[in-house]
């Protein structure tokens, strides 16, 4: 099925407006008057059905369709289109009593039990065939139901289960690792079982990575990375498949491409979405919590193929789920939902309709909460659907970038295994410090996966790209050979897609391109920094680099590779290919991308005075400029054109103040 257009998926005139709804948690009298004020605030899709399995299913064998036809109809009623859940997130406590080897297994061999959620394992054939009933049942009672423009697969499937080490998990990894190698001798080599005596004679010797006394074999670790992400996509096919049976309806599940979870390879799922969808909660606990709103958005553009895509899960406020969990400043939800925007979406939907009173997420905010329609809270999510609604004009755009970053979940995992240099080396801290950096250089970032076309960049960079096959060294070589300029950072192209290291020097995969040999890592205590003679401070990490045939552009002046090459840069076919070898501080690593974006020739959003995330996004002849102002002071731009935010004619320099945003319909 082509990409479902996420706009036309629900009533709205606008920008899609929906939110999660779960009615079981409410009696019929409130149903009535959340129709009303869904209507009130423009909602135009409601996510039900997400955790209904012990509702439609209360006991083996008992189906009770009465409430969900009723709340389908309803909605319906209310010109309110359903993105309507299989139900199969959380099985009911009836089944894992009936089958408790259906349980999840953590890696230390003991069982997670049911009480909270997911509690099952992937590769279960038990949860798998009685989540394919529930499957059927739903699909064939709603597949043509009027109010249907959505099926949602289970929920942010694998968000807690799906590293599982049970007895059906081991079976499921055998038979994948047999798939994937064939012998057991191609399994041993792959894996590099010489080491510490761990040579397999059968695959019935094989396991899961279970918790071990000393540090585990990587190459199990991360084909069980591999393994797992396949058995959560192997759930949603079997879904899907189920479902196409007995609708037209588009297909999809939410995605969680963000920070704090790296279990799902999603550019191995993303092509069988009909809409990619993805969840996303402002994470605190980080140090840029802004900046990896940004980066998540680019990222689910770029697993969408550029394609407008659908926000299908984000809080009006707190979540409940953090140790602090911050209420949003005034402002705050529409600097937020409008990076979402700029960066491609064309749907907004909130995790919930209403809040809670009981249960684990009664304190997560939502678009209606405890308080009532006397709040704050409330009057915002009205005010959202005005806005929202004014924003029609940007569905339908596109993005368009000449800078790519190339981004890997591979590269994640065999990055932070086991017995690696440093600890301090977190693979997101590398790529998000470059994502910042080009967007503070006010340039607009395409999230691509290693082997995927770079023909339409001039600047590519590969932040701490770990994992290269040749393949993909190949097309970044390629890339520069063309004319791009290409950026590598240290840790990048170290091991294979076998996590073997590649020998005679780091970064063998880059090894030519870059002109250097990388002889010694040189990791620097999390508590100490390093200078550059060009004036940057390096942290976290340092190496001990042989330069063959390339410009060094920057020294380590102090530390454990003390007069050692920093940054270099070689020319490469009629583009460079540039090297960095330490965590350069914010300021220094923007100068160095402003060189690079000068040479590479990149068009930079800048505003005229102050910070602004500015991003444009094109097409259906029209052009929209965001400007969304983080900071606590006014900034302006140049910009002529109609403001949706503010619904006013701007022309000329054109403030954007304080923690606000525009939102510019440029004229011709
Ligand atoms: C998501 C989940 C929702 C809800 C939300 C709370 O992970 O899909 O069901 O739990 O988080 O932030």
């Amino acid at each position: 099925m082509p990409a479902a257009v996420v706009a036309d998926l629900a009533q709205n005139p606008g920008v899609l407006y929906g939110c999660d709804y779960n009615p079981e948690q409410w009696d019929r009298a409130t149903w009535l008057e959340d129709m009303a004020l869904m209507r009130e605030a423009g909602i135009g899709l409601v996510a039900i059905n997400i955790f209904g399995w012990s509702s439609i299913n209360p006991a083996p064998g008992v189906w009770n369709f009465d409430d969900l036809d009723a709340m389908m109809d309803l909605l319906h009623e209310n010109g309110i289109r359903v993105n309507l859940g299989t139900g199969t997130a959380s099985p009911p406590p009836w089944l894992s009593t009936a089958y408790p080897e259906m349980l999840p297994m953590v890696e230390d061999g003991t069982r997670r039990y049911p009480g909270g959620r997911q509690a099952f394992c992937p590769s279960s054939p038990i949860y798998r065939a009685h989540a394919a009933a529930v499957v059927e049942a739903v699909a064939e009672r709603y597949g043509s139901h009027p109010a249907l423009a959505l099926w949602h697969v289970s929920n942010e499937i694998g968000c807690h289960n799906a590293l599982c080490h049970c007895d059906a998990s081991v079976d499921a990894f055998r038979t994948w690792l047999e798939a994937r190698y064939t012998t057991i001798d191609a399994l041993n080599a792959a894996w590099g079982t010489s080491f510490w005596s761990q040579r397999y004679s059968a695959w019935d010797q094989i396991l899961t990575p279970r918790a071990a006394l000393s540090l585990r074999n990587p190459g199990q670790m991360l084909d069980f990375a591999r393994f797992s992400s396949d058995a959560g996509l192997a759930l949603y096919r079997a879904e899907a498949e189920i479902i196409r049976r007995h609708s037209d309806a588009p297909v999809t599940t939410n995605f969680m491409a963000t920070a704090h979870i790296r279990t799902q390879d999603y550019w191995t799922w993303a092509g069988e979405m009909d809409v990619v969808a993805n969840d996303h909660y402002i994470d605190r606990r980080l140090p840029d919590p802004t900046g990896e709103v940004a980066f998540a958005a680019d990222l689910t553009r770029g697993l969408a193929g550029g394609d407008p895509w659908l926000l299908m899960e984000t809080s009006t406020s707190a979540m409940n789920w953090q140790p602090y969990n911050i209420a949003m400043a005034p402002g705050e939800l529409v600097r937020t939902i409008s990076t979402h925007l700029a960066r491609g979406a064309d749907g907004i939907c909130f995790f919930q309709w209403r809040a809670s009173a009981q249960g684990a997420e009664k304190y997560h905010s939502a678009l209606l909460p405890h308080a009532g329609t006397d709040s704050a809270l409330w009057r915002q999510s009205v005010e959202l659907g005005g806005l929202l609604e004014r924003l029609a004009p940007v569905t339908g755009t596109r993005v368009s970038a000449s800078t790519a970053l190339l981004f890997s979940w591979e590269s994640w995992w065999a990055l932070e295994g086991e017995g690696r240099p440093s600890e301090a080396v977190q693979y997101l801290d590398q790529v998000h410090a470059a994502h910042r950096a080009l967007d503070a250089a006010g340039v607009t970032v395409d999230v691509v996966r290693p082997g995927s076309d770079l023909s339409g960049y001039d600047l590519v960079i590969a932040p701490a790209l770990h994992l290269v096959r040749d393949s993909e060294a190949d097309d970044i070589a390629a890339a520069a050979e063309r004319g791009a300029s290409v950026l590598i950072t240290f840790a990048s192209g170290t091991v294979n897609e076998n996590d073997r290291v590649g020998l005679g020097g780091y970064p063998a995969a880059f090894r030519d391109l870059l002109g250097l040999r990388v002889e010694e890592f040189a990791p620097l205590h999390p508590d100490t920094t390093v200078r550059l003679s060009d004036g940057t401070i390096g942290s976290i990490w340092s190496e001990r680099i042989d330069v063959v045939d390339a410009d060094v552009l920057s020294t380590f002046v102090d530390g454990p590779a003390q007069g050692s090459a920093a940054i270099t840069r070689r020319a490469h076919g009629a583009g460079a290919a540039w090297y960095l070898a330490t965590t350069p501080d914010d300021a220094s690593y923007l100068t160095l991308i402003q060189r690079l974006v000068v040479e590479a020739g990149v068009p930079q959003l800048l505003p005229d005075h102050g910070r602004l995330d500015l991003i444009r996004r094109t097409g259906q002849g029209r052009s929209i400029l965001f400007a969304i102002n983080h900071t606590a002071e006014d900034a302006t731009v140049t910009a002529h054109g109609h403001d949706l935010v503010h619904q006013e004619s701007v022309t000329g320099r054109v403030v954007v103040p304080a923690g606000g945003v525009r939102i510019i319909e440029e004229s011709a």
